[in-house]
């Protein structure tokens, strides 16, 4: 049996379909739901005892579940360490206290960022935690950059456009497919330890609109620095603009090595999504 926190989520659900074709699999969510294919098991993780009772008769655990930079506008931050941190050590507790053999923990690349966001600073510490139980379970941490797919840009899709920045920077993202692939290798994998997951190579962010622009005719609209500049002083936006606008690379030679992870070439992945 495998339960799946987070499972509800944009990642989460599709981690779900997916190891539903070969697993019994649980979901563990805060709100009251009904499915045919799989169960739900009601429950939070900033609560021990629901985790202990979510987790019996559990082989393998996914951790997805928290506050992400995304949803995590107006949220104070100790809410945040609440759910990411102290959550994460309740599902851990949680899965040693019921022999589980091994939790596939879903951290970030903004736990390794030197100009972390609150967010980041939770999944670093949530890492930390994972290093103070790593003797009494198995724990396979991974890392993954900003995660996109049809459904993140189903909008400028239906509309035809694509962003051109007044700036350009190394943009290195993570094709939600193969990471799920990564995912469901994670179960095989023999070696703990931490994991960063991104596309085959950083991009530069304005050749992908380009490429769109010139191959299938996406029309660009263009966002001058100086509004860039005023989005890092909106709430919404801020955390977003101020990690993701930056050159960013990450090594993913363990991944593709230990999770045999297959990274996908961002040009081509985004010529797909905007071109069906
Ligand atoms: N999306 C990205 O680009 C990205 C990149 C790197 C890392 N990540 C990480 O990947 C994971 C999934 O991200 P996502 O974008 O799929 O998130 P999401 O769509 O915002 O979903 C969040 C999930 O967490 C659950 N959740 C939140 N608080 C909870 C609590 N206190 N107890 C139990 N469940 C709780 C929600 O379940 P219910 O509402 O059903 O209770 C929901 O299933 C997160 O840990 C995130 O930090 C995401």
């Amino acid at each position: 049996m495998i339960l799946v926190t987070g499972g509800t989520g944009y990642i989460g659900s599709d981690l779900v379909d997916r190891l539903r074709d070969k697993y019994n699999v649980k979901v563990l969510t805060r709100k009251s739901k009904k499915s045919k294919d799989f169960e739900f098991v009601k429950g939070n993780i900033t609560d021990y005892k629901s985790m202990l009772n979510a987790t019996k008769d559990v082989d393998y655990i996914y951790h997805l579940a928290g506050i992400t930079e995304r949803k995590g506008f107006g949220v104070s931050k100790e809410k945040f360490f609440e759910v990411n941190v102290d959550g994460t050590e309740n599902v851990l507790r949680a899965g040693i206290e019921n022999s589980v053999k091994k939790i596939i923990f879903v951290s970030s690349v903004g736990a390794i960022y030197e100009d972390m966001t609150i967010y980041g600073l939770s999944k670093r510490m949530a890492e930390e935690v994972v290093k103070r139980y790593s003797n009494k379970i198995n724990v396979i941490t991974i890392r993954p950059s900003f995660v996109y797919d049809e459904e993140r840009f189903r909008s400028l899709k239906k509309y035809r456009i694509f962003p051109k920045l007044g700036i350009d920077f190394k943009f290195h993202p993570t094709f939600k497919e193969p990471l799920i692939r990564a995912f469901l290798n994670s179960i095989k994998c023999k070696r703990n330890g931490f994991y960063n997951i991104a596309d085959r190579k950083p991009v530069k962010i304005n050749d992908i609109s380009n490429v769109l622009k010139n191959d299938l005719g996406i029309n660009q609209i263009y966002i001058p620095k100086i509004l860039i500049g005023i989005g890092k002083f909106i709430p919404q936006l801020s955390g977003f603009i101020r990690t993701t606008f930056k050159d960013r690379e990450f090594n993913i030679k363990d991944s593709e090595e230990y999770l045999k992870y297959k990274p996908e070439d961002t040009i081509e992945a985004f010529k797909r999504i905007f071109g069906d």
